[in-house]
């Protein structure tokens, strides 16, 4: 009943309407959530994330419509396994005060049944992959900072090695340092773990960081748009998600894309030791007011075009010094910054040391234009992992 192809999670038109309420929260929701990728649910307050969310383990019980995980049907599995199979992490954590940090990070391998050792050995493991120290271990909850509870509601969300997380704001508590650190902590995980991820958020930034599709909701639960980032961000589906996307799209396109993914260009650079004829050649073409010398590895510095007159190799001796250094893995929107602010309107990409082309304002602008195929970066696992409890 469920092979690779299969959704780990699909909402067929539900519907949950709670009693005495009005409207419904959702009114006919439709979604597929393919495995091993991440899906954010974003939309104004109210517009019922939280309660589609919990529709996926049961915690609220759909009025109609289907659920189905790893392709079985929620409504014929008994809600306390199901839940059991699914890790889960709200913005409040909801750790017991009373438990030490290894206690709560226990609690679903203890109800599963798992020996003192194996609960053990899996606590410690965990405290190492989600970044807590092992003396933080017998702490209590209110011991820790807001950014270590966060931590512990992770580990103790994916101490069984479930296959499938919902994070209903889980970073939402904390202070926006803090938070970018956790987004980037969990992008480092689900890299190594390729788990299906759930993830609620009103954090727009957030959502285009994190997620690989992003499920844009309107009132009533509708489903306005779903899409990777890249294009909800270059293909608002409709005005509802144009202006829910702010004035800034194409800024913040610029930053989910990485300057390694440009056909980079050599730009207006020649070598030391050209001859100034062949430079000026070189600046008349490119365009620009600077000349870039490198050794034929390394990036020199910028001669200015009125230097170059005259006869004899480019001159060296008074170079500016490229203030727009940028490596592959920065973001457009870090390049264009610097571009920004460089007398040279050039940024200049160097990896390891080495000269690897220039990046200006056009190449960025030529880039946007084109749709951005991601990287596979979460390829679905179908083996589970070695420590899984099923
Ligand atoms: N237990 C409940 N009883 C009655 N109405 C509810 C209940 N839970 C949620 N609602 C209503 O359902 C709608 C959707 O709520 P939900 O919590 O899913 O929104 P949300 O998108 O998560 O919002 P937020 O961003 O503020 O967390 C809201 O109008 C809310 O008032
Ligand atoms: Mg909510």
């Amino acid at each position: 009943m469920s092979d690779a192809s299969t959704p780990a999670v699909r909402l067929v038109d539900v519907r949950k309407t709670f009693p005495g309420a009005e409207g419904a929260a959702v009114e006919r929701l439709s979604l597929d959530v393919p495995r091993g990728s991440v899906v954010a649910l974003i939309g104004p307050s109210g517009c019922g994330k939280t309660t589609s969310l919990r529709m996926i383990n049961r915690l609220i019980e759909p009025s109609a419509g289907r659920v189905e995980v790893e392709g079985r049907d929620t409504s014929t599995v008994d809600p306390i396994a199901l839940r059991l199979g699914i890790g889960y992490v709200i913005q409040a954590v909801g750790l017991f005060p009373h438990r030490s940090i290894a206690d709560n990070i226990a609690v679903v391998p203890r109800a599963l049944g798992w020996d003192r050792a194996r609960i053990a050995s899996r606590v410690a493991e965990l405290a190492e992959l989600v970044g807590l120290e092992q003396d933080q271990l017998q702490r209590f909850p209110d011991e820790l900072s807001g950014g270590q509870q966060q931590r512990v509601g992770v580990a103790r969300a994916l101490a069984a090695d479930p296959p499938l997380l919902l994070m209903d704001e889980p970073f939402g508590a904390v202070d926006p340092v803090v938070r970018g650190r956790l987004q980037q902590e969990l992008l480092a995980l689900q890299a190594r773990l390729h788990k299906t991820i759930v993830l609620v958020t009103h954090d727009l930034d957030e959502a285009l960081l994190v997620a690989d599709r992003v499920a844009l909701l309107d009132r009533g639960g509708r489903l306005a748009q779903y899409a990777e980032p890249d294009r909800l961000l270059q293909e608002p589906a409709e005005p509802f998600v144009t202006e829910f996307l702010g004035a800034d799209r194409s800024l913040r396109r610029l930053a989910l894309r990485e300057v390694g993914e440009l056909s980079l260009r050599d730009g207006p650079v020649v070598t030391r030791g050209t001859d100034r004829a062949t430079a000026r050649a070189v600046l008349a073409r490119e365009g620009g007011d600077w000349l870039g010398i490198t050794d034929g590895v390394r990036f020199l510095g910028w001669v200015p075009a009125a230097g170059l007159a005259g006869e004899g190799p480019v001159p060296e001796d008074d170079l500016e010094a490229p203030a727009a250094l940028v490596g592959p893995d920065d973001t457009l929107r870090a390049a264009m910054d610097r571009i920004m602010t460089a007398r040279t309107a050039v940024a200049v990409v160097v990896e390891d040391g080495r000269f690897r082309g220039v990046v200006t304002l056009e190449l960025i602008r030529r880039a946007l234009a084109e749709p951005h195929t991601p990287s596979p970066q979460t390829p679905p696992s179908p083996e589970p992992s070695p420590e899984g409890s099923r």
